[in-house]
């Protein structure tokens, strides 16, 4: 069976943390979605990693990692990634798979990415200019190159080909670029690629599944950032829902079972678009200092606000959300008082639990209700049952709000400190 785990929120949950901690309990873990756009950050032994393309997985020795053919991949972030891994010893033979349908991304993806943002002036979704949505769309409209093309022999004059109609778009967007260099190390890492397991990723995953394995399949970005039901325009460019697993890795619905869903005690975006709870005032910094919520990809700071319970039902509901996760809890050890948002006041006096169609165009006033904090520090306390009894009524609330357990509620980056929680529900 495969189980899910996926952020509900903007992205940043922590779930490169979370797949880390839950690796041991299965054999394979696999990305299903997204590209060098995530940045998943794992911490043990005193030690940050910052993953992009590769699982989560891989830094447990019997875990299977598989990047499937949802995700668009950039052979030049890749080899980095892999020579970053270097003093660990991982055995990449056995450990990593990569899909021959996977998407590729070339170096004129990127500077597209570029060139569209800046035609967009003011209204710039904030991409992270990894040439994500150049690279789906070349997907979508079929002339995309995929993995498997590197090892025909006319490779060469299919990336001609797409580069030679991407220099026509750059020229009419009066684009400037350089493209050599980048050409030359794009090069380079696609003979470095030719090193890895290339393979059917849907025939390897259903062979896992045929025979008993559990699989899990790690979430990039958010639910809110998803191309549906993300605040478009300003999203990814995939669908980072439950849906986008089955698509994405070539496995059936009927092979998923558990859904888990992780979110910040608060909230953070980044990048434009609507955030209805975002706080641009001090209380905000504080939160963002506190959490340090910097771009784990882009170094940009993050946007913070409180929960939002109207965004975090609609994506429960997408996903099918069967379990919850409760990230940096500890970052509100800060405040005396903590707000979380249970409707949306709309522009005419409407109040509603409900994300509306219009959320990029309209004012949203969120209605709150105030808890007290715990105002203490949570570090050393590995017993939930043990936690101040404000942060047990914070998450109690929230999970009875919502109808699906929390549990577990994380309380630092470290891989140790993730406490399971018996529900109340
Ligand atoms: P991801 O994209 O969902 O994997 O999340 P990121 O790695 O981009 O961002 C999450 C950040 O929060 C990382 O810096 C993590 O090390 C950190 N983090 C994860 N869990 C916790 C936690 O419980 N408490 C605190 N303070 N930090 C955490
Ligand atoms: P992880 O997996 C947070 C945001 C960007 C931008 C929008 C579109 O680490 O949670 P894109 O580069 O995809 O064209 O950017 O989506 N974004 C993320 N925000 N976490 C991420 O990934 C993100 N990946 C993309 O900031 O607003
Ligand atoms: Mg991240």
């Amino acid at each position: 069976m495969i189980d899910i785990l996926l952020g509900l929120q903007w992205g940043d949950e922590g779930k490169g943390k979370i797949v880390d901690v839950l690796a041991p309990d299965y054999k394979v873990v696999a990305r299903f979605q997204g590209g060098p756009n995530a940045g998943h950050t794992l911490e043990f032994d005193g030690k940050k990693h910052v993953l992009h393309q590769i699982p989560s997985g891989i830094f447990r020795e019997d875990c299977i990692n598989i990047i499937g053919n949802g995700v668009v991949l950039d052979p030049i972030i890749f080899k980095k990634e892999i020579l970053g891994l270097k003093d660990y010893n991982i055995d990449f033979s056995k450990n990593l798979f990569v899909s021959k349908k996977t998407a590729v991304i070339i170096p004129t993806h990127r500077i597209l990415d570029a060139a569209y943002e800046n035609a967009k002036g003011k209204s710039k979704i904030g991409s992270t200019l990894k040439g994500i949505g150049p690279a789906y769309s070349d997907k979508i409209s079929r002339q995309g190159l995929r993995l498997g093309d590197i090892l025909s022999e006319s490779f060469k004059e299919k990336y001609e080909k797409l580069v030679n109609s991407h220099k026509q778009i750059l020229a009419f967007y009066n684009h400037e670029y350089q493209l050599e260099e980048a050409e030359k190390e794009f090069f380079e890492a696609v003979e470095f690629i030719k090193g890895f397991n290339l393979v059917d990723g849907e025939y390897l995953l259903n062979e896992q599944l045929k025979a008993g394995t559990k699989v899990l399949a790690e979430g990039a970005q958010g639910s809110l950032l998803d191309v549906d039901f993300g605040s478009y325009p300003f999203v990814t460019s995939s669908n980072t829902t439950a849906a986008g697993v089955c698509s994405g890795l070539g496995v059936s619905p009927s092979k998923i079972n558990e859904v888990y869903g992780i979110f910040k005690a608060y909230c953070t975006r980044v990048g434009s678009g609507p955030f209805p709870t975002e706080l641009l005032d001090d209380e905000g910094e504080r939160m963002r200092q506190e959490g340090w919520e910097f771009g784990s990809t882009t170094g940009r700071p993050r946007r913070t606000g409180w929960l939002d319970l109207p965004a975090l039902k609609y994506s429960i509901m997408l996903n099918g959300v069967t379990q919850l996760i409760m990230m940096k809890a500890d970052v509100l050890n800060i405040f005396d008082e903590i707000k979380i948002c249970t409707h949306y006041k709309l522009p005419d006096g409407t109040i509603t639990e409900e994300l509306p169609y219009d959320i990029c165009d309209i004012e949203i006033t969120p209605v709150y209700k105030t808890m007290k904090g715990w105002a203490t520090s949570l570090a050393g306390i590995n017993d939930f049952e043990k936690m101040p009894v404000e942060l047990q009524e914070y998450t109690s609330y929230i999970e009875r709000e919502v109808g699906v357990p929390v549990t577990y509620v994380s309380t630092s980056p470290d891989r140790t400190a993730t406490l399971e929680r018996k529900s109340g529900l």
